[in-house]
């Protein structure tokens, strides 16, 4: 038997030891974040990743999340603690679908979500996370884009950019997706003084209610630099804990009780000391033309959406 806290020092010490660092994606549990080196959303891991000089990176999140890392850092060797963790959403598309889809706007480039696989964004021109969409399709020299794989991101931008043409695919987040415009009219009611926050990854109908959207460090960042008391979580339901931890006098409501992603509550404590002792996690392992094609597109992002 092992407390958690025991388990935080004991992981602690064997990064320490063996010179690995851990990245934690925000949805993480609090207690995965606790010992992380890095924590945040996708586009601050990605760029973390590539800064970060540690020979070994662990990665607790989601699979695109590590294989994002270790096409950014072909030379590391990255470890995921459950392997099983992936995004559906990242799967939501083939890339035959996706040239498919492409042969029929020609003149179209094709920005990827980063949520999507290492295959899918082989055909994929450039990457976008929730974080830097705006950026980059502001700074994007392109008219016509097809925006795969998530139709609520693309209709995001496609709103704030009503000059460029926008194609969407009918993909998304299931957990974000499964949000109505009536759930978020409701709560605004009942918490009349709340600021209501949510992920771009809602319906455009959640969005047209809330006073901000933005990816999860931007949320984070929002209350962070807020003087208000009172705020409605849009997204995945850690980051209301989270937030309640660094401000214990401040009242964080769900948005809903489903916004719960299971992926991402796969990965225990537990599963990072093991992965560290050797007896748990994997290796991302990709095939080199895989990472090189799709390097591509994700150093674009990198190269826009700083
Ligand atoms: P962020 O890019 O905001 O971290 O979001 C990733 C994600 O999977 C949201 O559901
Ligand atoms: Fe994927 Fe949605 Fe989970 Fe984010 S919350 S990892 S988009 S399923």
């Amino acid at each position: 038997m092992m407390t958690i806290e025991q388990l935080q020092k004991e992981i602690i010490r064997m990064k320490k030891e063996q010179g690995v660092s851990i990245f934690a994606h925000s949805y993480q549990a609090h207690e995965i974040l606790e010992i992380a080196d890095y924590t945040g959303d996708s586009y601050a891991l990605a760029v973390k990743a590539q800064q970060d000089d540690a020979k070994t990176c662990l990665m607790c999140g989601v699979n695109f999340m590590a294989e994002t890392m270790k096409i950014l850092s072909p030379e590391k060797k990255v470890l995921v603690p459950c392997p099983e963790a992936g995004c559906p959403m990242a799967e939501q598309f083939t890339p035959e679908e996706i040239l498919a889809e492409k042969a029929k706007h020609p003149d179209c480039i094709v920005m990827a979500y980063i949520n999507t696989t290492a295959a899918l964004k082989t055909v994929c021109d450039v990457c976008v996370t929730s974080g830097s969409a705006l950026k980059i399709c502001e700074k994007l020299d392109a008219d016509e884009i097809l925006f795969i794989p998530d139709c609520n991101l693309g209709a995001f931008c496609a709103e704030r950019f009503p000059e460029k043409k926008f194609h969407l695919m009918n993909g998304g987040c299931p957990v974000h997706a499964a949000i109505t415009g009536e759930e978020a009219e409701k709560a605004k009611k009942k918490h009349p003084n709340a600021k209501l926050l949510v992920h771009p990854e809602c319906r455009s109908e959640v969005v047209a209610h809330a006073d901000f959207a933005g990816s999860t460090a931007a949320i984070m960042e929002y209350v962070r630099k807020s003087d208000e008391n009172e705020f409605i979580i849009g997204t995945e339901n850690s980051i209301a804990e989270h937030l309640q931890y660094e401000f214990p006098d401040r009242k964080f409501y769900l948005l809903s009780p489903r916004l719960i992603c299971t992926d991402m509550k796969m990965t225990t404590l537990v599963d990072v000391y093991n992965t560290l002792k050797g007896t748990a996690g994997a290796e991302i392992v990709i095939d080199d033309e895989t990472m090189a094609k799709a390097k591509v597109c994700i150093d674009r992002m990198l190269e826009m959406g700083g």
